[in-house]
């Protein structure tokens, strides 16, 4: 059986985040051919074209990891009805040198949670829109909309109600499935493989 590696952002920088619990339960849950490791965003310096001509240390590695993964999962909270600034200054990073969009062509998942109803939906409305423009697929369906209730989540991931259970195995199930058929979408002599000039973005 194959093993896909998935390189995860958790989009939070709280000691407490309701997300990193959010995403230690996905990985409990996930099926035994999707192996995790998180894509640390706390020590990425703020972004600036500056740094194009000599990444830091924190940014190579970034951009290592995000290519040295076969896909990639968003695990974040919604702030002010859009995209954390700490993930969106990671994703800056990894997008760039202009030329080397580390995206590109990566299948990509979103989900969030938050205590309110809406359960991060904007944020992922604004994550479609810039994983769109760096040419990162992403899962349409299903979608995943967490309204955290902290009686079902423990901190170490463990999900006490069968039904959200269900729904986030069959979320990540789903992911597993989809990483695949990208990858085998973009293999070398697919009709779709990968074009050497697919990291390049419009200026
Ligand atoms: C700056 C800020 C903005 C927020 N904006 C939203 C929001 O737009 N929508 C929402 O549902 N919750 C919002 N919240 C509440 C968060 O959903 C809540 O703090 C949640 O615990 C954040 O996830 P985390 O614990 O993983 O950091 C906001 C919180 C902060 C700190």
């Amino acid at each position: 059986m194959a093993t896909f590696k998935i390189g995860y952002f958790v989009g939070s920088l709280a000691r407490g985040s309701i997300n990193r619990t959010l995403a230690n339960a996905l990985i409990n849950l996930a099926p035994e051919d999707l192996e995790f490791t998180e894509i640390p965003i706390k020590d990425l310096p703020l972004y600036s074209y500056d740094y194009d001509a000599d990444f830091p240390p924190a940014g190579r590695a970034l951009k290592e990891a995000i290519e040295g993964s076969d896909g990639i999962l968003f695990v974040s909270p919604e702030y002010n009805r859009s995209i954390p600034g700490a993930l969106k200054n990671a994703i800056d990073w990894g997008s760039r040198p202009w030329g080397t969009n580390s995206f590109a062509r990566k299948p990509t998942g979103i989900i969030g949670a938050s205590p309110g109803s809406i359960g991060t939906a904007v944020m992922q409305s604004s994550m479609r829109a810039v994983l769109s423009f760096l040419d990162a697929p992403q899962l349409n369906a299903p979608e995943a909309y967490v309204k955290f209730n902290p009686a079902v989540f423990a901190d170490d991931g463990t999900v006490t109600d069968e039904g959200t259970a269900d729904f986030l195995r069959h979320y990540m199930e789903e992911y597993g499935a989809f990483v695949e058929r990208v990858l085998a979408a973009n293999a070398p002599g697919h009709i779709g493989d990968l074009k050497p000039d697919a990291a390049k973005l419009s200026r």
